[in-house]
């Protein structure tokens, strides 16, 4: 096992340096720490050898005590104990490289920091491991098939990792055979559970779980996406009261991962977007986060485009408890929807599309002759490219402010505040 003095930290959040002509990405290593390393996986084409910190000679001047009790490296927390300063950097520095290889060159202001490092994570996905009698819950080193237990994690939501305690014995109890993944999600008044699996769960286990709502989803064995297959066995409610504002959601519809943060970029954004009465768009508006910060400063007119179905509801119910204020307003589930209208009266557009980005319908978006634009992404690369695209058609940039979302991750929020 070679010891190597670790320069740099790439995008994945992992220690970087060149040893022996090698390029060598080492989880749970930082700049600064000499560190004995073990090779996971080489990538021979891009002479990339991905490895794991396996003994400290010397820690660098970047590790912060951990608080987790899982062995390390943690897949799923790359930067758990790595200091605010490393953290930001990684984050801003995957924004000011996206914005590069576009050609895009204006300046990244500091982070928005967490309010909370620990206890922040409203919603998870963790994949189950074992077998029957003997699962555990975790995740999947990356470029690999090795599964890491990490069923009680420091960052999560107590609820959740509470919730983990009381369903795994039930499982193990019950021998349940064919559980894939299992997500929860926390809200106001209780844990609502989501379990992919490619056999029902039998109704002697199903009947002693004690969360809030329960959904099976069966899978089809050789199905790759996690909310794919056929409802079976539902109970409880099906909704929960979100922790942002106890509004009423399917545990189903997208949540930002930080409930207290996701309120800081709601209003960020609003605060940007207004310019008193006229009309406002909300497009990949999950259940209407943003939509309500335009109706607390004053909005009376708001178009929500949103293509879940299970986002419908609330948005619907927004619309219903803000019927006096709002002197118009519309759910649309594409851009493409004939019934929307696009003049010269809208004053404000969100954009917050899922990773891949605006895809397809960049254009589209960026000809609706909205007067300022707030493009949201939690993909710096895909970010860079809607930008392009924005600013091909006369946007000018006025902020780009990168918004930590995800603590102890190297995933980053990028707010892009665009005027035209
Ligand atoms: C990143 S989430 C943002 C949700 C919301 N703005 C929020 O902050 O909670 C992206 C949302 O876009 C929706 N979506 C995905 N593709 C879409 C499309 N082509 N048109 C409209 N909505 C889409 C997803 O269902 C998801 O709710």
């Amino acid at each position: 096992m070679p010891t190597i003095t670790i320069k740099n930290i790439d995008n994945e959040g992992r220690g970087q340096a060149m040893f022996e002509g090698h390029d060598y990405r080492v989880r749970g290593a930082f700049p600064g720490d000499e560190v004995e390393v073990q090779v996971e996986r080489i990538f021979k084409f891009h002479n990339i050898w991905a490895s794991k910190a396996k003994r400290f000679v010397k820690k660098g001047p970047h590790h912060i005590k951990r608080s987790c009790s899982h062995t390390r490296p943690c897949p799923a927390c790359p930067l758990h104990d790595a200091n605010l300063e490393l953290e930001q950097q990684v984050k801003r520095d995957r924004i000011i490289n996206a914005l590069k290889e576009q050609g895009i060159n204006f300046e990244v202001s500091p982070v928005v920091p967490h309010p909370n490092r620990l206890g922040y994570r409203q919603k998870v996905k963790l994949m189950v491991g074992g077998g029957p009698g003997d699962l555990k819950l975790g995740v999947y080193v990356p470029y690999s098939h090795k599964f890491k237990e990490a069923g009680d994690c420091p960052h999560v939501n107590p609820a959740i990792n509470q919730a983990v305690k009381e369903l795994m014995p039930i499982f193990n109890n019950y021998r349940v055979e064919g559980l894939q993944a299992i997500i929860l999600r926390a809200g106001q008044d209780g844990v609502a559970g989501i379990f992919v699996t490619t056999q029902a769960i039998p109704e002697v286990a199903w009947e002693k779980i004690s969360l809030l709502s329960a959904k099976e989803r069966i899978q089809d064995q050789k199905s790759n996406s996690l909310l794919g297959g056929v409802v079976g066995k539902i109970k409880g409610p099906g909704k929960i009261r979100s922790l942002e504002d106890g509004q009423l959601v399917d545990p189903e519809a997208f949540c930002q991962t930080d409930p207290a943060q996701a309120q800081r970029l709601y209003e960020l954004v609003a605060d940007f977007l207004w310019q008193g009465e006229g009309r406002y768009v909300d497009a990949f508006a999950g259940v209407g986060g943003f939509s309500k910060a335009l109706l607390k400063k004053g909005a009376c007119e708001i178009t929500a485009i949103e293509s879940n179905p299970v986002c419908k509801e609330s948005l619907e119910a927004l619309e219903l408890s803000c019927q006096r204020r709002l002197a118009s307003s519309s759910i649309a589930s594409s851009i493409l929807d004939p019934s929307l209208r696009w003049d010269d009266n809208t004053l404000g557009l969100v954009l917050d599309p899922p990773k891949k980005g605006l895809m397809d319908e960049a254009e589209a978006y960026a000809s609706t002759g909205a007067k300022r634009v707030a493009l949201v992404s939690c993909d710096p690369k895909s970010m860079a490219q809607d930008l392009k695209i924005l600013l091909k058609h006369g946007y000018k940039v006025q902020k780009i402010i990168p918004v930590d979302l995800f603590g102890a991750t190297p995933a980053v929020e990028t707010v892009v505040l665009l005027e035209r």
